[in-house]
């Protein structure tokens, strides 16, 4: 079941569950959103409706009336022990849906960032260890092969150690007029910790490093509807071993920019007395587009998530963002086999889980204190 129908839903985790269903690796899938009308709006989505011909899917409210914010209780109480709950839901939400579905007994995999309290993270990796859970945070960017061919040659030494680097990540302008405006909002949210958590979670994901301690800046704007967010970050995170990583992020990509977003990461790193470089273009993958109608310059990125023709039915995903979502799903079945431990998984640190990747939950919580302060460095809890 998936709790949450908006953008992430239906650009990547429904059509990687779909394509799952279809070549029967998960069963009937389930979506849960406050409003029917939010999930009516992905079954009539016409790629999704071109991908998956004669699939459907349930959706929860069946039909019009009121919004339902807290239906996802009962969905969760009706489902059976020890499926698959797929959490895509605001960020301040994702503490209390996820702890509900632990104690559901359900395997959750949850959209990054997973809590924004180091508290929260421990109370979800406890529970999970409890009942012998996947609690599973869907980093997909771990799943792109630039960043596991990194994360090899860094641990085979050919980097040598980390010392400076920078990252970016900014959305495009549009992201601002989206249901982003009703959550992202500067007490709950902010750019930093909507998408930079993805590359603080990569510098780890490749050196195993962890970050100890955060300063983020951030410049308040108003959405459309009036509402104040911090769309506009800069943070500086500091690692245990000297090293700084600069880290840019906002929904500022001028709607007229090709591409979809603006993205990458570069790392100076050293052994004794020679250097060594790791630099990932991630918005420019080679691919320029112009399409005539209507007349448009694009840049889009063949490894996140397309749909590709393999001669039927319908349409396949893929990418790394199928890949990711697949990964989750083969680790929760291997684990219902008996093939795997819940503690294997955490260990092997390819999947992040709620016990795995705390420190995300650290720098998250210390990024949000700095931004309270104007900037000033926090450290990351213990
Ligand atoms: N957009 C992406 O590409 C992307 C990628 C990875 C992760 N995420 C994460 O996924 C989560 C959801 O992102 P999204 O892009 O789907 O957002 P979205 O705004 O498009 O969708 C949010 C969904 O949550 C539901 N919802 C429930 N309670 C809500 C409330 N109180 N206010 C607003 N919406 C409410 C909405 O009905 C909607 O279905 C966020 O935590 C985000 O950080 C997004």
């Amino acid at each position: 079941m998936v709790i949450g129908g908006g953008m992430v839903v239906r650009e990547q985790i429904l059509p990687s569950l779909l394509h799952l269903e279809r070549l029967g690796r998960v069963g009937a899938v389930t979506v849960c959103a406050p409003r029917h009308e939010t999930v009516a709006s992905l079954c009539e989505a016409e790629e999704i409706r071109r991908a998956f011909p004669g699939q459907s899917f349930r959706v929860l409210p069946g039909g019009p009336g009121e919004r339902q914010p807290e239906l996802w209780r009962s969905a969760l109480a009706q489902l059976p022990p020890r499926q698959l709950v797929v959490v895509a839901l605001p960020d301040q939400l994702h503490y209390k849906v996820v702890l509900e579905a632990l104690r559901r007994d359900q395997h959750v995999c949850c959209v990054k960032p997973l809590v924004l309290t180091a508290r929260h993270g421990s109370e979800i990796a406890e529970e999970a260890r409890r009942r012998k859970l996947l609690a599973v945070v869907e980093y997909h960017k771990r799943f792109d092969d630039r960043n596991l061919m990194a994360r090899r040659a860094y641990r085979e030494g050919r980097f040598g150690e980390f010392r400076l680097g920078s990252a970016c990540l900014l959305e495009k302008w549009r992201y601002r007029h989206s249901n982003f405006q009703n959550w992202m909002t500067a007490e709950h949210s902010d750019a930093f910790t909507y998408v930079g958590c993805h590359y603080v979670d990569l510098v780890h994901f490749i050196t195993g490093l962890l970050p100890v301690a955060v300063s983020v800046y951030g410049v308040l704007d108003r959405f459309p509807n009036g509402r104040e967010g911090y769309l506009w970050t800069d943070a500086r995170v500091l690692w245990e071993n000297g090293a700084c990583l600069n880290v840019q992020n906002a929904l500022g990509v001028p709607a007229a920019a090709p591409g979809s977003n603006l993205q990458g990461l570069t790392l100076y790193c050293q052994t004794g007395d020679t250097g060594a470089l790791l630099a990932h273009a991630d918005q420019q993958r080679g691919i320029r587009h112009s399409y005539l109608a209507p007349e448009e310059y694009a840049e889009p990125n063949p490894d996140f998530f397309q749909y590709v023709d393999f001669g039927g039915p319908g349409l396949t995903p893929v990418g790394y963002g199928y890949r990711s979502v697949e990964a989750v799903v083969d680790a929760v079945v291997a684990v219902e086999a008996g093939e795997r431990t819940v503690q294997e998984i955490d260990g092997a640190g390819i999947l992040a889980t709620a016990a795995n990747s705390g420190y995300n939950d650290r720098v998250i919580e210390a990024a949000r204190e700095s931004l309270r302060l104007g900037g000033s460095e926090v450290r990351c809890a213990p």
